[in-house]
């Protein structure tokens, strides 16, 4: 785990990053030595009988990596190549994530070795409630609260809950959020994240003097976030001109159609962006999308997108990370070093977990807020943690990624001390 040599490691980078942050806060490595290792890591394999009755087994993660302010709190992802350097590193950028937003959450992460495009309803469901079975004694509304995250829905927390539910005999709907309404979720829970990353968009650009109507715009990703991020930033003006998921890539020079494209994918295979079609629309390959000259790229897919090769060749004016780790730590020094602004993932996806907090606070008390009461909380928490990064990265002249992490680890390490240490 602490090779420092290894900087494509996610935990190394994350690693690297809470040192460098905490060398400029001035803290002593024993300040925050309980953050570089999670509290609890846990992996469980299990049979699943499949739909043609034959077993297969599959392995499931979860890792806890800090309590200090709250319950464990982050997604669950179902991936094929998902391992556990990967999961503690989303763990721990959830427990800098929240303490940046200052809600009272720690950090965890989870998901399932599994390639769901292969699995039936069905194979779903019992996969799902089985990892549920087997990590039961260490989540709860108090403990752990599991949410959607790649290749995960409000069906799968249903499921969660449900199965949550029978095994402990209770109703317990704050055991995961981003649930669907009529199982306890929350209004504005569905594309939060990127409704939250456009809002930060937004502040970027005035501090910036870019202004956002007319701004073209670079999209990875057309998923849970993706789609939400374009929707938002299409209705603040923005001009989104090239845009990829993992079925393919294009470009519009006078600006996707945004609206088309969203009730395209309603329908389309496995709601893919392939196959759709506007006037002046043109076929571009994936890689250079992340190298288009816009005003921003907004990265909404997977992590170690931004390596050191890419970051080299990176045109936008500015990166903005609404998905998780997608600049590796040495494509950060480049970027960097050419002076381009990125605004990090733990501020600028935090409007999932900000929201999940909602439900799980209108779950708690057993209430429905309404949008606009979601909808003015989701702002006024981005904004206000923006203005925080964006001040400290002032006050010490050093990039945003270093300020959130500044931001954070003063809360976690002043928590921790008021608590102490036991046993
Ligand atoms: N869902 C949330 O609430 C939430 C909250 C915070 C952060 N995030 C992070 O945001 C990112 C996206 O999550 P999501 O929920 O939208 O997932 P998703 O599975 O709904 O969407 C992922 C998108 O990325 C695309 N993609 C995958 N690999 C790609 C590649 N190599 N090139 C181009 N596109 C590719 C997929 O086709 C899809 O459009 C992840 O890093 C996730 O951890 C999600």
């Amino acid at each position: 785990m602490e090779n420092n040599n290894n900087n494509s490691n996610p935990y190394q980078s994350l690693l690297n990053q809470m040192d460098e942050a905490a060398k400029i806060a001035g803290l002593e490595p024993d300040d925050y030595i309980f953050l570089r290792y999670p509290e609890r890591e846990i992996t469980v394999n299990f049979p699943v009988k499949m739909d043609d009755g034959q077993l297969r087994m599959f392995t499931g993660h979860r890792v806890q990596h800090s309590s200090i302010r709250g319950p464990y709190k982050g997604g669950l992802r179902y991936h094929p190549n998902l391992d556990m350097d990967e999961v503690r590193a989303l763990a721990g950028w959830m427990t800098f994530k929240c303490a940046v937003a200052d809600i009272p959450y720690g950090g965890a992460k989870g998901g399932i070795v599994c390639d769901p495009c292969e699995l039936s309803d069905y194979e779903m469901e019992r996969l799902t409630r089985t990892y549920t079975a087997k990590i039961v004694d260490f989540i709860g509304p108090s403990i752990d609260i599991p949410a959607p995250d790649i290749n995960t829905n409000a069906q799968i927390m249903s499921w969660i809950m449900d199965t949550y539910g029978k095994l402990e005999g209770c109703y317990a709907p704050g055991v995961v959020t981003g649930k669907p309404l009529e199982m306890g979720g929350s209004l504005g829970r569905q594309g939060a994240a990127g409704r939250g990353a456009a809002i930060i968009t937004r502040e970027i650009a005035a501090k910036a003097g870019i202004n956002l109507e007319g701004a073209s715009v670079a999209l990875q990703g057309f998923g849970n976030v993706g789609r939400a991020a374009a929707e938002s930033l299409h209705l603040l003006g923005a001009r989104i001109v090239a845009l990829c998921d993992i079925s393919g890539a294009f470009y519009c020079k006078t600006g996707i159609d945004i609206p088309g494209l969203l009730e395209y994918v309603k329908t389309s295979p496995r709601h893919l962006i392939k196959g759709f079609t506007q006037d002046g629309l043109t076929p571009i390959d994936n890689d250079d999308l992340l190298r288009a000259k816009v005003d921003f790229l907004v990265l909404a897919a997977m992590e170690n997108q931004i390596t050191r090769k890419v970051a080299k060749e990176v045109q936008a004016r500015i990166l903005v990370e609404a998905a998780n780790g997608p600049t590796t730590y040495e494509g950060n020094k480049i970027l960097v070093e050419r002076g381009i602004t990125t605004v990090p993932d733990i501020l600028t996806n935090s409007g999932g977990v900000v929201v999940s907090y909602f439900e799980w606070v209108q779950n708690m008390q057993h209430m429905a807020w309404d949008m606009e009461t979601i909808n003015c909380n989701l702002e006024r928490i981005m904004v206000q943690s923006f203005n925080e990064v964006y001040t400290m990265a002032e006050k010490k002249d050093i990039p945003m990624r270093e300020a959130a992490y500044i931001v954070a680890l003063k809360r976690l390490v002043a928590t921790q001390k008021a608590r102490g240490f036991f046993p």
